[in-house]
């Protein structure tokens, strides 16, 4: 299948282009769109036959469910059977935006689509383009990230077609992402509203809003089964293995300048994933083309945003293994942990309590 990209600048100048891409998800085909997260695949969420098409596309297993995007407040009555006190609070607080709801599912959902699940996930993205699509389609769409399964999640048009292109009928382009990592999964049924994946909206604006906000228990202990079904994957895996290492920023600078040196003379070909800070300090010692920066020490946004490019960079570029530098578990830091945590397959290492002598092993 021929894939066409259609940059979209401003969506109420390309109507055309848009009621084309509406038409094409009201036909039951798939369109991948830009959100301000990340990219999504999209398919008419009523639609259970062209939702199976999501599935095929991604390599998704089919128990993991799909969220549903709607373009306004009165499209979430459709998907949604009840909005409780909680949910109402969270939608006019951060919505649209980077959040989406655990909520009952309404019996116009297909089943298939929440994975036989009686809850459906509902995020009203912020997104123009999004909005757009959504509105010209004028059913909610189902989207998950527009990559292939484990891979990471696409923040630009380029990314969606390197594991899409072939397979879809249309990419809307609209520009780089500007969270980066997904938005934040809120589970709204439980006394307590929980965390099922932190995301673009924190929990510190969460427990702003809320007062009390829980994480669930399958975030933080690898024991405990995760409740968004997607959490239990590998994910966001680039190909050569990778190994986070955290500790004070101030220490970082000598400690993967120690690590690279290691590893070259050991002729091992290290990535480095890490701050402006730590890249500038490794390039003097790993050529340049190893070392990418993903954004200044402490900037949680930039870092967030340019993540999962990040960890993609390195696909096509011939490393043994990736060092990344870890940040700390605060804001967006929760969110970018978690990925980096899910990339690393749980290889996070304090740079207080690691042997240097043992780093062959350990890497
Ligand atoms: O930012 C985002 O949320 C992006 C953009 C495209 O909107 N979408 C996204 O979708 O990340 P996806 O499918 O890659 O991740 C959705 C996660 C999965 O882990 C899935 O298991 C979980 O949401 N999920 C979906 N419905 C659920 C439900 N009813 N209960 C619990 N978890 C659910
Ligand atoms: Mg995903």
């Amino acid at each position: 299948m021929q894939t066409r990209i259609v940059k979209i600048n401003d969506p109420s100048a390309q109507r055309e282009e848009i009621e084309k891409a509406g038409e094409l998800i009201r036909r039951g085909e798939l369109v991948a769109f830009p959100t301000e997260t990340v990219y999504g695949l999209g398919a008419n969420g009523f639609d259970a036959t062209a939702c199976a098409k999501i599935y095929a596309a991604k390599g998704r297993p089919s128990d993991n469910p799909l969220i549903l995007h709607v373009a306004d407040r009165a499209m979430i009555d459709l998907v949604a059977a009840e909005v409780n006190d909680t949910a109402e609070k969270l939608l006019t607080a951060f919505c649209p935006g980077a959040l989406t709801l655990i909520l009952p599912k309404s019996g116009r959902v297909p089943p298939k689509v929440t994975g036989n699940l009686s809850t459906v996930g509902v995020r009203w993205p912020d997104n123009a383009v999004a909005r757009a699509l959504i509105a010209a389609a004028g059913v909610p769409i189902a989207a998950p990230s527009a990559n292939i399964s484990g891979r990471p999640s696409p923040t630009t048009a380029d990314m969606t077609a390197a594991d899409m292109a072939g397979k879809i009928p249309l990419i809307l382009d609209g520009g780089n992402t500007r969270v980066g990592v997904e938005s934040t999964i809120v589970d709204c049924s439980a006394r307590v509203a929980t965390i099922l994946r932190p995301g673009g909206i924190t929990r510190e604006m969460l427990a702003e809003i809320l007062g009390e906000v829980r994480l669930d228990p399958g975030l933080e202990r690898a024991d405990a089964a995760p409740k968004a079904p997607g959490m239990k994957y590998r994910h966001y895996a680039p190909k050569a293995p990778l190994t986070v290492f955290c500790g004070k920023s101030e220490r970082m600078e000598d400690f993967f300048l120690g690590q690279a040196q290691k590893l070259q003379n050991a002729g091992k070909r290290a990535g480095i994933l890490a701050s402006r800070e730590v890249a500038d300090a490794v390039r003097r010692i790993l050529p340049s083309e190893r070392v990418f920066a993903y954004g200044t020490q402490g900037n949680l946004t930039e870092i967030a945003r340019n993540l999962y490019a990040g960890l993609c960079y390195f696909d096509n570029c011939a490393v043994d293994l990736i060092l990344a530098e870890g940040v700390t578990e605060t804001n967006l830091g929760l969110a970018i942990m978690n990925r980096l945590q899910k990339a690393s397959g749980g290889r996070v290492i304090e740079i207080g309590e690691f042997k240097n002598d043992s780093i062959s092993q350990t890497l």
